[in-house]
C-alpha cells in the first residue's frame, strides 16, 4: 500500500549505540517511508533488538553517533514517553509482566495519553470498554484477558497478542515488532499477522524483526534487510528473506568482509 507521493517516516543514517561501553550498533542505516514493511532479519546477537530499543529511546543505551530523524523531527532530542506519544510503538521481544495493574486500566492510561497529547478527549472506563471490545476482535483475544494483571501469568502466544492489541489501540505512525511471531503457534501467528496486516494503512509503516521466513508469508515485507555485527549489511525484497532461508547465515561472512572494507572498519 505505498502511494506516490509517500513521505519518509523514518530515516537513520550511520547511528552508533553503546551499552556499557561496549559498541553494539555500528552504523545502521535505514529509510522507511509510509506505507513500507520493512523486514529486519540476522543472527542472534546481531543488535536487532538493540536497534528496536534505541529507536523507542530505552535509556540503557548510549547513543554514540549518527542520526535518527522521525518525520522531519530529530529523535534524539526526544523523551522516550514522548517518541511513544508521536506514535512510535515497540512491541518487545519479551513483554513486561506488571503485577497489580490491571490490563484494562493500563490500556486506558495508555490510550488517555495519547488521547491528551494529541488534544483529544480522554475517555472514561465505560467508553473504554466499548472501544477495547471492538479492537479484541483482531486479536481474537478472551475479554477475561483485560481483567488480569498485565501480562501476569500470559502465556508467551497470549504476551504477543496482547501486544498487538495495545497497538490496535495506540494506532501508531511507525509500529515495530520485535519477533512477534517467536513462540507462535500457527493459528496465532496468523492472528497476529492479521492483526499488523489490518492495522497498517498508506499513512503509516512497519519494521517486523524475524527470524523466520514464515511470517513473511503473511505479512509481506516490500524490504528485508540483514543486520550483521550492528549494521545493516545487505537489503532486498521478500526473495532475500527466501535465500537467508536456504542458505542460511554463513554466506554473509563474506559480504561482511567487503562492507568493512567499505565503511573502512
Ligand atoms: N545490557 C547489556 N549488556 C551487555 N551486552 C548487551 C546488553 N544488551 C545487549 N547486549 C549485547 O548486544 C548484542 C546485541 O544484542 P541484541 O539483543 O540487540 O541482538 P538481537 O539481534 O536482537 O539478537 P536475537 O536474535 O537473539 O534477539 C549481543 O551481543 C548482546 O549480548
Ligand atoms: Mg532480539
Amino acid at each position: 500500500m505505498i502511494r506516490k507521493d509517500a513521505q519518509t517516516i523514518l530515516s537513520v543514517k550511520n547511528l552508533t549505540a553503546n551499552i556499557n561501553d561496549t559498541p553494539i550498533l555500528k552504523g545502521v542505516n535505514l529509510e522507511v517511508k509510509e506505507g513500507e514493511v520493512h523486514a529486519i532479519m540476522g543472527r542472534n546477537g546481531s543488535g536487532k533488538s538493540t536497534f528496536s530499543k534505541v529507536l523507542a529511546g530505552h535509556p540503557a543505551y548510549e547513543v554514540t553517533g549518527g542520526e535518527i530523524i522521525y518525520k522531519g523531527v530529530n529523535l534524539l532530542e526526544k523523551e522516550p514517553d514522548e517518541r511513544a506519544l508521536s506514535g512510535i510503538f515497540l512491541a518487545f521481544q519479551y513483554p513486561l509482566e506488571i503485577p497489580g495493574v490491571s490490563n484494562l486500566e493500563f490500556l486506558r492510561v495508555a490510550y488517555n495519553a495519547k488521547q491528551k497529547y494529541l488534544g483529544l478527549e480522554e475517555i472514561d472506563v465505560f467508553e473504554f470498554e466499548d472501544l477495547v471490545e471492538d479492537k479484541l476482535d483482531i486479536v481474537k483475544m478472551d475479554p477475561a484477558f483485560l481483567q488480569r494483571s498485565l501480562n501476569e501469568g500470559f502465556s508467551g502466544g497470549e504476551k504477543k497478542r496482547n501486544e498487538i492489541l495495545q497497538m490496535a489501540l495506540l494506532e501508531p505512525s511507525l509500529a515495530i515488532l520485535d519477533e512477534t511471531d517467536s513462540g507462535l503457534d500457527i493459528d496465532a501467528l496468523r492472528i497476529v499477522a492479521n492483526g499488523v496486516n489490518q492495522l497498517a494503512t498508506p499513512y503509516t509503516a512497519s519494521l517486523v524483526i524475524t527470524h523466520y521466513q514464515r511470517l513473511l508469508d503473511y505479512i509481506e515485507p516490500d524490504f528485508v534487510h540483514v543486520m550483521y555485527d550492528g549494521r545493516i549489511i545487505t537489503s532486498g525484497g521478500k526473495e532475500l528473506a527466501l535465500e537467508l532461508e536456504d542458505k542460511g547465515y554463513d554466506f554473509l561472512d563474506e559480504l561482511n568482509q567487503k562492507v568493512l572494507v567499505e565503511v573502512g572498519g
